[in-house]
């Protein structure tokens, strides 16, 4: 059990929200302090996975306290020094690329932003059919980028999907302590899940 505070964030993933909230119910296990915050698109997007009420009912009931899902509710993280970690779980190519250029519009890059600013990590579950195309960038800048890790990745359908990645949820719990720790999770490239 971990006295940290950790702020999860989840981004318009959809096809990845049963993972990431799975492995959300788990952190919460170890770390009982979990605020959860989804960008504007996850709040309020039902799509052909789900509906969005369904899935901020969820985040609250395992959280315990109600979603994050406004830039100006998610500003006072900065200031109020309110995280010890930040977690991005489904992070999409979107989310990546506006955190690596700076951009904030958005209740999750506010998050980032707001969270950065005070030297604490910041860590990446990736889930985008572009992460290695046109949100190729953006993952270089990242990695490359202090106090930023990420959660390991792997190609999840090479043949059909040649430039997608995804996170490895399963490994969140040891990802949070890693980067809690000041240390990339080992291996950052993974094998796919059998
Ligand atoms: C059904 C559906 C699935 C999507 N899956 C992904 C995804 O896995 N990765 C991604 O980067 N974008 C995905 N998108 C697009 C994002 O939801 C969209 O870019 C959105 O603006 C992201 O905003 P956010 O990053 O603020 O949540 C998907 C969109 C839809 C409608």
């Amino acid at each position: 059990m971990s006295g940290a505070r950790v702020g999860f964030a989840m981004c318009g993933s959809y096809c990845t929200f049963d993972k990431a909230l799975a492995a959300l119910a788990i952190l919460k296990t170890e770390f009982p302090d979990i605020t959860p915050i989804m960008s504007e698109s996850a709040y309020s997007t039902d799509t052909r996975f789900g509906a969005a009420r369904d899935f901020v009912r969820c985040m609250e009931e395992i959280c315990g306290k109600r979603v994050i899902h406004k830039i100006t509710d998610a500003e006072p993280i900065g200031p109020g020094a309110l995280l010890d970690i930040l977690v991005i779980a489904p992070c999409t190519g979107g989310t990546m690329s506006k955190i690596a250029r700076g951009i904030t519009d958005t209740c999750v890059t506010m998050a980032a932003k707001a969270h950065l600013r005070n030297g604490r990590p910041l860590l990446i579950a990736v889930s985008t059919n572009d992460a290695l195309s046109g949100a190729a960038p953006a993952l270089g800048e990242l990695l490359n980028r202090k106090n930023v890790y990420f959660v390991p990745f792997y190609q999840d359908d090479p043949a059909k999907k040649p430039t997608s990645l995804v996170a490895d949820f399963d490994a969140l719990n040891t990802a949070v302590a890693e980067a809690l720790a000041g240390r990339q999770p080992q291996p950052l490239l993974t094998a796919a899940p059998k």
